[in-house]
């Protein structure tokens, strides 16, 4: 009888469960170490912060929608909230685990210390792994023929250093070990940063707090949950057509889309200071709802970066007198490491290109049974883009599927780190950003769960409608390929049903409705981007592109028609008469039909 094969899963949060269902998917044994008592990861609440152990606040909230962040086959229940708390989101963590019988094969109070190359490496690929027992610091030894790390990378708080700190007499503590808010009554604190942490510390300290600072260096987009007309922002903007807009044109066009259509119309990031120096789409977005109102109320004020700590307070900059301030909370981030792990295997250059291929797998080594999962900041939802790289890994390590050769994995490793260097922001995890989409469609490509879109369009056309023109679900991405799902397609078509019940109300056709407004928009986009990439930024494109708008909002399609004939020809100068004709004639009619939706 053939062995199955044993595999090393290292961390029992949501990467580790994906793990184990995927390896279990694919008839292997995973035995999964985690060094808390109990199994969750972030999810599962602390009372007490443990440095090198993920920790969230008491009142800390998923900030994707759960159909948005489900896993592909395994819908969150209806009656759940769209966004989670953190025990309901811990519940569906359990559910998923019992469900397919994954906690049986963690092992509690168990810390990987070392994972090495084993003495027959060369030949078998297999790895030495030490464990420690945290209960009573016992060490063993055990051999695996695979390795999962999924151990998360927002563990290890990042502090700040500014000048005087160490005269403040004040407290200052990291948000990581920030959980109930009342020893804070009556207190002036300052949050420094921005993101997601820090607006969070921020919004609570400041229902008890005298008042709260809040100090940013570089400002920040701020998304709320709630979307347009109260459906989830992310269910209303992760869709394939705005996605294929994103790729499409330049991207601070389709970041002012978001911007503009989105953002703006609740919350002006001028008039609160807080435009950053980034487009939406090239810095990370930070999430709150409650923000606007605490600033707008002055229970939080904006401050500029910090110049310098005194005795009793901080001096901001742009500041002409000390601000006093009785406790700093540093929501500055978090560094990530692999301390277990040879150092050869993640590698940083100079310039902070991270070498991982796809973000997983290191292209030093001989044989590809040790894969990074989960050590990704994507532009979305985190669980299902840790579910389906588990997914290609089950392959590789089934040995169904082949991964390229190292000079292969380096090109790719250059071009995405070039690509984000351009596009985003400076940081130390700039290699390992990620658009949801795209990059769920190029893993799933990898080992054939990629939905096949054309084919779809000519064979279902109700579920093409819902998969291109509606939320990108990870539910698609179990409509074919190895462990495909039954039910995938009764899951896409009921999501609707699913977001709208904890909502109570009745959402009628007016929400497709704005579904059509903003593919209109979105085809005036393209159309606008398509003239200014042709024309060569000539005046005559800009103008254009001004006056599409006044156009679109006209009634009548026969003087839209009629409208749109008499100025192609000053716009459309095709070499090829022929081609000018074909433009002149059936653009305006395809953009006047279009503009009628
Ligand atoms: C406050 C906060 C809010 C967040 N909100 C969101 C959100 O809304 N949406 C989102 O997508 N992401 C969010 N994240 C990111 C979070 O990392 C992911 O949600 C998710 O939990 C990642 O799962 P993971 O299993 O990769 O990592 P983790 O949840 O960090 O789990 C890793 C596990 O590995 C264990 N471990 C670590 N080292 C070892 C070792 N050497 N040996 C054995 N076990 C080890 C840890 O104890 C832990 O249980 C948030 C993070 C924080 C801190
Ligand atoms: N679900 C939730 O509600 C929730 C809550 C908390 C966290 N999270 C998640 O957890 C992850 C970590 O979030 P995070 O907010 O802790 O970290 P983060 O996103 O990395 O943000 C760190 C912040 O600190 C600032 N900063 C860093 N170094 C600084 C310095 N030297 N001086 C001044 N400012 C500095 C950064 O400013 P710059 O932008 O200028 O670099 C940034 O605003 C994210 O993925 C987030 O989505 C989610």
């Amino acid at each position: 009888m053939v062995q199955k094969k044993r595999i090393a899963v290292i961390g029992g949060g949501f990467s580790g469960l994906n793990s184990i269902r995927a390896l279990k998917e694919e008839g292997m044994e995973p035995v999964c170490f985690e060094k808390t008592s109990n199994p969750g990861g972030t999810w599962c609440y602390r009372e007490q912060a443990i440095y090198g152990v993920p920790s969230i606040m008491p009142s800390t909230i998923i900030n994707h929608s759960k159909e948005i962040g489900a896993l592909s086959n395994f819908p969150p229940k209806k009656e759940y909230p769209n966004y989670m708390r953190h025990a309901e989101l811990y519940q569906y963590f359990k559910d998923i685990g019992e469900s397919c019988d994954c906690f049986g094969h963690m092992i509690y109070n168990r810390e990987v210390i070392s994972v090495r190359r084993s003495f027959d490496y060369n030949e078998t690929g297999r790895w030495i792994l030490k464990i420690k027992n945290t209960e009573d610091g016992e060490i063993t030894t055990d051999i695996f023929d695979g390795v999962m790390v999924s151990v998360g990378h927002i563990t290890y708080p990042k502090m700040c250093e500014f000048p005087g700190m160490d005269k403040f007499k004040g407290d200052i503590i990291h948000s990581h070990s920030l959980k109930k808010v009342d020893k804070f009554a009556g207190k002036r604190l300052c949050v420094v940063g921005i993101g997601c942490s820090a607006l969070d510390a921020a919004v609570e300290t400041s229902t008890v707090a005298k008042q709260v600072y809040l100090s940013t260096r570089s400002g920040s987009w701020i998304f709320p949950r709630v979307g347009p007309h109260g459906v989830p922002m992310d269910y209303a903007l992760l869709r394939r057509y705005l996605t294929t807009l994103q790729e499409i044109v330049p991207i601070s066009i389709s970041s002012k889309f978001i911007e503009k259509l989105f953002l703006s119309p609740k919350f002006n990031h001028d008039l609160y200071n807080l435009r950053p120096q980034f487009p939406v789409f090239c810095k990370d977005p930070s999430i709150n709802d409650s923000l606007p109102s605490k600033l707008i109320s002055g229970s939080v004020v904006l401050k500029k970066n910090v110049k310098y700590f005194t005795e009793n307070g901080v001096m901001f900059e742009g500041d002409e007198k000390i601000t006093e301030i009785d406790t700093v909370i540093m929501a500055t981030g978090y560094e990530w490491k692999f301390p277990f792990l040879e150092e050869d295997i993640v590698t940083t250059e100079k310039d902070g290109r991270i070498n991982l291929y796809k973000c997983m797998w290191s292209p030093n080594l001989k044989h590809q049974s040790l894969v990074i999962i989960g050590f990704v900041l994507p532009f979305g939802p985190g669980f299902p883009l840790g579910e389906i790289q588990c997914r290609w890994v089950a392959q590789v390590f089934s040995g169904k599927v082949k991964l390229p050769n190292k000079d292969i994995m380096m090109k790719d490793i250059i071009n995405r780190h070039k690509e984000n260097v351009k596009r985003y922001r400076p940081g130390e995890k700039i290699s390992v950003r990620v658009d949801y989409v795209p990059y769920m469609d190029d893993i799933a490509s990898q080992f054939g769960a990629k939905p096949n879109l054309l084919k779809m369009l000519i064979t279902d056309p109700k579920l093409f409608q819902a998969c291109f023109f509606g939320p990108c679900l990870s539910y698609q991405y179990r409509l074919q390929g190895p462990h495909k799902w039954r039910e995938a397609r009764k899951a896409i078509l009921t999501a609707k049903e699913r977001m709208k019940t904890p909502l109570a109300g009745n959402v009628d056709s007016s929400s497709n409705k704005h579904d059509v407004h903003y593919f209109t928009l979105v085809i005036l986009l393209l159309f606008i981007s398509l003239l200014i990439n042709w024309k060569g930024n000539s005046v005559a494109s800009y103008l254009i592109a001004l006056l599409l708008p006044r156009y679109m909002s006209l009634r009548s399609f026969f003087l839209k028609y009629f409208l749109a004939l008499l100025a192609m020809p000053f716009l459309v100068m095709c070499e090829d008469l022929l081609a000018s004709y074909i433009i002149v004639i059936f653009v305006p009619l395809i953009l006047a039909s279009l503009s009628l939706l």
